[in-house]
């Protein structure tokens, strides 16, 4: 999810840059850095953190310059660092390359180009590009990166300049976005429009495996290829006219952060599974098992710490692995583990959960793990925040940035890479066999599944059209489906400021049937599973008093329509996957009633995506 923007024409390069990097902050980043082209040769400047800590420390600099380019870095490998961050130079700092995607060859590529003499600085993917055109630059930037992207496997986005070929920028895609911007006697390229649309409307979206060749006075493309005749075409023929605004490209068209993410599910949960199940599904790959084999292979008991969201995932995680690893697992809040002496003994390990890795409770309770002798292992979604670096080994998500406070493609990453551990895991003792595979297939299948509820959203907005102006909600659920009444509590009332709980259904007689009536709307996960007639038989209880009920249940699940007042089907799946399922129609329940009551969905009130204090 890096950021990419590029401009030559006949203004002063930086503040186009810095202005464009600004417009891409809502994609999350750590790092930032501009490269641009002056008489004086090329300049590179580069921070860590926020794009104002870039900017300050260009104030410094004179830089006079009509051709550069800028990057804002996500982390996916390699820590958010100075040496990491991009744009990256060849050996002598005279080419400079931005880049999006992942180099998949990069570790070949790097010792071929170790042994040819080229210097590495940073831990990343990219800087093998950068030699790469080095290696093949002659006088002409554009052949040189021909030849270069023709020995990389992976994908990119990428743009490079060099001051021995001054007046250009050289840009590529394959895999990952890329567009030129068109205007008058200068020329923009980037990843995300959002970034130019201040200088120009007019765009041309390359496609996979064409090159670009931006001047002030032109924009040509030609597809990549090692040898032989390139031909170039003017692009003007194939501009587009931009109409959106750029709030509205930041969303990619969606209302609010919250909903584009809701919907980027099914491409996150195969982010959080991409290289880590073998290509004929009989196997799971985690690199924190490799690094920590031993000890995780000696486990005789596991602790979860996290909050809120994560603490909801972990529950999850909780019924998985007893049932499948039989070690004792609990899941603690991070805030209470930390503070009552909890026992933690040898064999122990502690897995701190959280989206942003930097949850203070959290990092607290790891800390305290890790004093008191624990294996301590993270599964974040932040690469290189303080919990993912802290604990001695981890599982990213590679969700993308999750912007709207409200926890959501996270919450279903952080599940799916739960069932991964628990899957390796259970494989691991040797019991698995067949019962694992089948276990790896159903994953797989989930985003399709997801992305098949989303396609009946319409159904969850009519639904929150008739309780819109509720004023408390039950969420109820049994078994793996009791943390998803809980997370679909907490969504509802983070967001849309309804007072809603979540309770293991069977607990509604110790106490909380004394508020049903027929204001307070009751959901019940009633997914087909082993507590399927015992739901049933709260819903009785729920109805007996006149509570109104909508119920998650399995498709083609006829008999439950006729308990129930409203109805929401998903697909069918192995009982530890329904979670990823059943917790879709409540997060869009939660979106579409907090719209309906006008609440700032992105930015609830009271409330920050990070809890970085106590
Ligand atoms: C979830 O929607 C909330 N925003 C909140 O409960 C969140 O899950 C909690 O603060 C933990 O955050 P973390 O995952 O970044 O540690």
């Amino acid at each position: 999810m890096c950021g990419i923007v590029g401009y030559v024409g006949n203004k002063e390069v930086l503040p186009i840059l810095l202005e464009g990097l600004e417009r891409l902050e809502y994609r999350g980043y750590d790092s930032a850095g501009v490269a641009f082209v002056n008489p004086e040769g090329l300049k590179c400047v580069k921070s860590v953190g926020k794009i104002e800590t870039l900017r300050r420390t260009l104030e410094g600099h004179q830089c006079k310059g009509m051709v550069g380019i800028g990057h804002t870095r996500w982390a996916t490998h390699g820590l958010p660092s100075l040496e990491n961050a991009h744009p990256h130079v060849d050996c002598h700092q005279k080419i400079a390359l931005v880049h999006n995607g992942i180099i998949e060859n990069h570790d070949f590529l790097r010792l071929s180009l170790e042994k040819e003499g080229h210097h590495f600085v940073s831990n990343t993917d990219t800087e093998v590009l950068v030699h790469l055109v080095e290696k093949y630059f002659h006088g002409d930037l554009s052949d040189a990166l021909n030849r270069a992207l023709s020995e990389v496997e992976g994908a990119y986005g990428v743009a490079v300049v060099s001051q021995d070929d001054p007046c250009k920028i050289v840009a590529a895609r394959f895999g990952s976005p890329l567009a030129v911007g068109l205007g008058e006697g200068e020329h923009f390229v980037t990843s995300d429009v959002a970034a130019i649309l201040n200088h120009t409307r007019k765009v041309v979206y390359l496609k996979d495996r064409e090159l670009a060749v931006l001047t002030k006075e032109k924009v040509e493309t030609g597809s990549i290829s090692p040898i032989g005749d390139r031909c170039y075409v003017d692009v003007h023929m194939r501009a587009e006219e931009i109409e959106w605004e750029v709030d509205k490209i930041e969303k990619k068209g969606y209302r609010h952060f919250m909903h584009k993410e809701i919907h980027e599910q099914p491409a996150s949960l195969l982010n959080v599974m991409r290289g880590r199940i073998d290509p004929d599904g009989t196997n799971v790959r985690l690199g924190v098992f490799s690094e920590k084999r031993e000890e995780l292979e000696g486990l005789r008991r596991i602790l979860i710490v996290a909050c809120g969201t994560s603490w909801h995932a972990g529950l999850v995680g909780e019924y998985m692995l007893e049932e499948y690893e039989r070690i004792p697992v609990e899941v603690e809040y991070a805030s209470e583990f930390r503070y009552r002496k909890p026992i933690i003994e040898e064999d122990t390990a502690v897995i701190a959960m959280s989206q942003s890795g930097e949850t203070a409770d959290t990092l607290a309770a790891l800390r305290e793990s890790k004093k008191n002798g624990a294996i301590t292992l993270s599964i974040c979604n932040v690469v290189g925040s303080t919990i993912a670096r802290e604990a001695e080994g981890g599982i990213y998500l590679h969700a993308g940035p999750e912007i709207g406070v409200a926890s959501t493609k996270v919450f279903t990453s952080q599940i799916a890479a739960l069932h991964l551990l628990t899957i390796l895991l259970w494989m691991r003792n040797g019991r698995a066999g067949e019962a694992a595979s089948n276990m790896i297939k159903a994953l797989r299948e989930v985003p399709e599944q997801v992305d098949s509820i989303l396609h009946r959203e319409k159904q969850i907005e009519d639904l929150a059209q008739l309780y819109k102006d509720s004023e408390n909600f039950l969420y109820l659920g049994r078994g793996y489906n009791f943390p998803v009444a809980l997370e679909g509590a907490l969504k509802l009332k983070e967001i849309s400021y309804i007072h809603a709980e979540g309770y293991p259904a069977a607990e509604l007689k110790h106490g909380p049937i004394a508020l049903i009536t027929k204001d307070m709307p009751v959901v019940f996960i009633a997914t087909r599973d082993s507590t399927y007639g015992k739901i049933l038989g709260n819903i009785e209880e729920v109805k007996a008093r006149g509570g109104k009920v909508i119920a998650i249940a399995t498709a083609g699940d006829t008999d439950i329509r006729k308990k129930v007042d409203h109805v929401f089907y998903i697909p069918e799946a192995p009982e530890p996957l329904t979670p990823i399922l059943s917790v879709i129609p409540l997060q869009l329940l939660a979106y579409h009633m907090a719209v309906l009551r006008g609440c700032d969905v992105d930015k609830p009130r009271n409330l920050a995506k990070s809890v970085t204090v106590e």
